[in-house]
Formats: structure tokens, sequence, C-alpha cells
């Protein structure tokens, strides 16, 4: 059964997110900036604390770990890269090296500054909020604190500093800002040619294909992981067709599973209060920000959470929009009328696929 399987891949794995392409596309001046900064440890200084935001796919982890390869080539100072997810204490054992049993948080710190003494170190904290949506202040507390660490945040939510509650955190961390701008349909097309080459055999992807996948992607803020799942997506159900080409209306079947997935990764990682502030919008029967706000204010009492300042609130709405999930447009700036704005979902989702998203994810 398995000898007459179409040929259309050459190396799947290369689409993969674990993948780490020998070079990147469009991110020039932010390798740049990167490495200069952590170019420091090679005279033998302590990079300055480094926070690198940008929306969902637009290279923040791939960038940061290509730096590292290549700074890895010129020091054997301890460089370490972890994905923060759990709580101060998983992560700091995570960075020493150390089983999670028989010590407590502050011993982990003690390992971790032995074991960096006096020499330098950089300790990279991809998806910094999830640690600090539980108890990361305690980590960056004691982390930037100590003379010979460099430490590297990296989220993709654009007001992450707002997540530190204690001040003292705030007058030691003060990170140089990094932005990632999202991707543009032509940089896309880059991104994804580069790849197509070392993924498929010759001639597999029709005319148009690559270009529709940017296109797409783009509508979708530019996430460059959207536009490398549409390709293997639309593979993978040209493979099952028996087909010898991967065609335009492939990418178009595959959306559909992509998107389902994209909306649900893209709402599970909003804060409890985004999620509500979204399910606001979506209900809400007319779309001015003082009517969200109620319904928002009145769900919030109903979950436990705190209500918030139409300012806040204002904030939390336009991420919303940076991520792609609602449009915020003016209305009727009439002659003393002042300015009026409507909040809607964004018109290119489906209502019902982020409202069941919503409601697996609270
Ligand atoms: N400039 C680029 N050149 C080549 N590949 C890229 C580039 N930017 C992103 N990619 C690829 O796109 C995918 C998503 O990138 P990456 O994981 O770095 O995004 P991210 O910004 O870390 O997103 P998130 O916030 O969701 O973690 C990866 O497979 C990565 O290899
Ligand atoms: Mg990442």
């Amino acid at each position: 059964m398995f000898e007459k399987r179409p040929k259309l891949f050459k190396n799947r794995d290369v689409l993969t997110p674990l993948f780490v392409p020998d070079t990147l596309q469009d991110r020039k001046d932010e390798v740049e900036v990167i490495s200069q900064y952590l170019g420091y440890i090679l005279d033998g200084a302590t990079p300055p604390d480094l926070l690198i935001v940008g929306p969902t796919g637009s290279g923040k982890t791939v960038t940061t770990r290509y730096v590292l390869n290549e700074l890895e080539k010129h020091t054997d100072s301890m460089i370490k890269y972890v994905t923060a997810e759990g709580t101060a204490y998983q992560v700091a054992t995570t960075i020493a090296d150390t089983p999670r049993r028989g010590f407590g948080f502050m011993d982990v710190i003690d390992k971790i500054r032995e074991k960096v003494e006096d020499k330098k170190a950089i300790f990279v904290l991809d998806e910094v909020d999830k640690v600090l949506a539980k108890d990361g202040d305690r980590l960056l507390y004691h982390l930037s604190r100590e003379p010979n660490i460099c430490i590297v945040a990296l989220s993709n939510k654009l007001t992450v500093m707002d997540m530190i509650d204690d001040p003292r955190v705030l007058s030691s961390f003060k990170p140089r800002k990094i932005n990632f701008p999202p991707y543009n349909a032509p940089q896309l097309v880059e991104i994804l040619e580069y790849r197509a080459e070392k993924a498929f055999n010759p001639g597999v992807l029709k005319e148009g294909v690559i270009q529709l996948c940017a296109a797409l992607a783009a509508q979708r803020n530019g996430d460059a992981r959207y536009a490398l799942d549409l390709l293997s997506f639309a593979t993978d159900i040209a493979i099952r067709n028996k087909q010898n080409k991967v065609t335009e209306d492939d990418v178009r079947y595959a959306q559909d599973e992509v998107e389902v997935e994209f909306i649900r990764r893209s709402i599970t990682e909003l804060r409890e209060n985004q999620k509500l502030l979204l399910y606001a919008v979506l209900t809400s029967k007319e779309k001015t920000p003082t009517k969200i706000y109620n319904i928002y204010n009145s769900l919030a009492r109903q979950y436990g959470i705190n209500s918030l300042t139409q300012r806040r609130l204002s904030q939390l709405l336009r991420e919303l929009e940076l991520y792609g999930l609602v449009e915020i447009e003016v209305v009727g700036r009439g002659r003393g009328k002042g300015v009026k704005w409507l909040v809607t979902p964004s018109s290119t989702i489906d209502d019902d696929v982020m409202l069941e998203a919503i409601r697996r994810s609270l």
C-alpha cells in the first residue's frame, strides 16, 4: 500500500515549526540589532536585557534562535533558550537543569548563580507572558538583579510589560525593546519560496499556490506559521487525492483546517479579560464601545474578574484589533457630533468559530 505513494515532498520536515532555516528572509535589521546587543558578550560584557515583541508568526523565535546558533560558534559562555511555560519554579529548574523535586525556589536560583559564577550568561525566555501570567515576577526579580545575566524575553503580547506587577522588577528589568512588525504578502512569498525549494520536488507547486498562501496569511496578521501550515496542509490534501501537483483549490480546502487551528490558537493565547471582551464584541447587538463595555462588565462580574476602566478596555480592544480578531472603524464624524467608533468581529473570520473557541477556553 505504500508503493504507489505520490512523492510530492522532498522533505516535509522543512515546513514544521521546529525547523530552523539556515538563512532568514526579511529579518536582516532585526538580526543585526539582536546580534549587536548579544555580541557584547564576546567582549566579556553582560549584554543589555532585551524584550522582543511582535505578533504571532512574525519570526521572533526563529530569528532569536538563529542569532543564538551563530553566537554559540564564537563563545562558550552559557547561552540557554527556554520556553517560559509553567511557574517561575518550573522555568527556573529548566534553566538550572535541576530536578523538580527536593529543591526550593531559592535553592534553584542559587544553582543558577553557581553555574554562571563570574562568567557571563544569556537566558532566553520565549513566550515570557506565559510565566508572567503565573508568578513570573519573582523569576525576573532574581535573574534581573544578577550582574552577569542577560535576559532576552520574547512575547507576542504587545503590552507584556504591563503584566509585571512588582515595582521592584520594573526598576531592575529595563529591557531594550525590539519590535517585530508583521510580514506583508511579498515578504511571505519570499519566506515560502525559500522553504518550498527545500520541501518539494521541482514542479510540484502549481503557479499561484505560493502567492495564494502568502495572500491569505497576510490577512491573518502576516503570520508566517499560518502560511507554512497552509502549504503543508494543501499538499497533504493533494496527496490524499492522488494528484501529482498542488493546486490553488487545495490551498482553499486547507484553509478551513488551518483557519480553525489558527483561531483556536489565537484565542487560547488571550488573557481572560480579553476573551470576555471578544465575547462581548461578538454578542453585543450594537457594536459601540459603550455597549460593549457594559456587556463586558456584567460578564466580568459573572466570572469574578475585575471590571476595567474605559481606558484600559480601549487598550485591550486595540490589541484585539492588532491580533486581527476585531475591526475598529470610525463612523459618522459629523459636524459637532464628535467621533463615533464601531467595533466589529473580524469580517474574515467566522463568528461561530470564534464563539466556539472562546467557550472552550474559558
Ligand atoms: N524571516 C523568516 N525567514 C524564514 N522563516 C521564517 C521567518 N519568519 C518566520 N519564519 C517561519 O515561520 C514560522 C513562525 O515563526 P516563529 O515561530 O519564529 O514566530 P513567532 O514570532 O515566534 O510566533 P509566536 O509568537 O506564535 O511564538 C516558523 O516556522 C519560522 O521558521
Ligand atoms: Mg515563538
